[in-house]
């Protein structure tokens, strides 16, 4: 299959290597690059920031409709500064990785405090805000206001990592330094804001983990792994980490208005600042022991009635198991009373405090028992 590669557009001056590859990726970019996104749309640094953080770990197709969200509650940065944290929580409920809201909202608060409210155009001053490494603050230089910096993000990574055989997993410094010299060598100083695009787009829909689609690829003269015929060797895998397994109780409390009990979550720390069930974190799960804690904890008589079929969910460093319980308070009034840490939820309503997907798919199954009931 022959593969047309445009003429090098670039300026004197720029540092591309023999390969053309900034060239043959601009050509493929103009064809089949993703133009319509909605961060691509009136690309501000605002927008571009806030898609950035949300494509951090997460796919575009599960980004549009957040994105979309939060641009019609937040549209600019004294807004995001202005909301509570748990309204921005409440915007990222079921995207995961919550220290990116976390660190979105308090980002937001110090551009408001420090810098009026106006986004600092620089790469250090963009790095030294929380929430922003290297290569998410020279992605919103580049794609925001064409400044010419390297990005270095998972998918350009495996792209780089390919087309350079480079041996060794990217996770490690000496294999990161080699991948951001070769990305800075590879980066035009034209239409830089269409070859960050370009880059990202090519390891998304084309040079992907799994299932790579070489035959479609502009890079594919040039790339040594597909030369070798050796691309599923890259990039190496990270050594196998035996993560930890963990477990934990959820306790499913109803009261006599079958309302759930939530409590909200420490600030810091594993889905910090959302709403969650009542967790019994000892191992035994004693019914008299769980019925003890409960009368301890909230003041609440229980009746434990239902044991749920255990839940797995991964985190980043563990691997957790829950097991939900559906208990239901003995006491006629409501003895736990709602303020900021406690709340009786009503699952029929609408979704107005945020949590963890695993804590939402529990109301979605507890929603759908009682339907079953009534
Ligand atoms: N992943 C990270 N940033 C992205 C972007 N701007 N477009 C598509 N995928 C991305």
């Amino acid at each position: 299959m022959s593969v047309t590669v445009a003429p090098l557009p670039t300026g004197a001056g720029d540092v591309d290597d023999s390969t053309n590859f900034s060239a043959a990726l601009l050509a493929w970019f103009d064809h089949h690059g993703r133009k319509d996104l909605p961060w691509q749309q009136d690309p501000t640094t605002y927008r571009v920031w806030v898609s950035e953080v949300m494509l951090q770990q997460t796919q575009v197709s599960t980004v549009i409709p957040y994105f979309q969200r939060f641009m019609t509650s937040f549209p600019d940065i004294s807004s995001l500064a202005a909301s509570s944290i748990d309204e921005v929580l409440l915007h990222w409920s079921g995207l995961g990785y919550y220290a990116r809201a976390r660190n979105l909202h308090k980002t937001a608060q110090s551009i408001q405090e420090n810098h009026h409210g106006k986004f600092p155009g620089t790469l250090p001053a963009l790095q030294a805000l929380p929430g922003i490494g290297r290569s998410t603050a020279a992605a919103i230089l580049a794609l925001s206001a064409n400044q010419c910096h390297a990005i270095l993000d998972g998918n350009v990574k495996r792209v780089l990592s390919r087309f350079h055989t480079i041996e060794g997993w990217p996770g490690t410094p000496v294999v990161a330094r080699q991948l951001w010299a070769l990305a800075e060598q590879h980066t035009p100083s034209r239409r830089v804001a269409d070859y960050t695009q370009a880059i990202m787009d090519l390891g998304a829909t084309i040079c992907t983990r799994s299932n790579p689609q070489c035959m479609k690829c502009p890079l594919t003269k040039t790339c040594q792994a597909c030369l070798q015929q050796r691309v599923n060797d890259y990039p190496s895998p990270r050594a196998r980490r035996n993560m930890p397994y963990k477990t934990t109780t959820m306790i499913i409390l109803l009261n006599q208005a079958g309302e759930v009990l939530l409590v909200k979550r420490p600030p810091t720390g594993i889905w910090g600042g959302l709403w969650s069930l009542p967790e019994y974190t000892q191992q035994d799960r004693d019914s008299k022991k769980i019925r003890a804690w409960c009368r301890s904890e909230f003041g609440c008589n229980i009746e434990i009635r239902e044991q749920w079929p255990a839940v797995r969910h991964s985190f980043t460093h563990f691997h957790l198991t829950i097991t939900p319980l559906v208990a239901h308070s003995l006491n006629r009034e409501i003895l736990i009373m709602e303020g900021a840490n406690h709340v009786w939820y009503n699952v029929e309503q609408f979704e107005t405090h945020a949590m963890a997907t695993p804590v939402r798919r529990l109301l979605e199954q507890l929603q759908l028992a009682k339907g079953e009931l009534t």
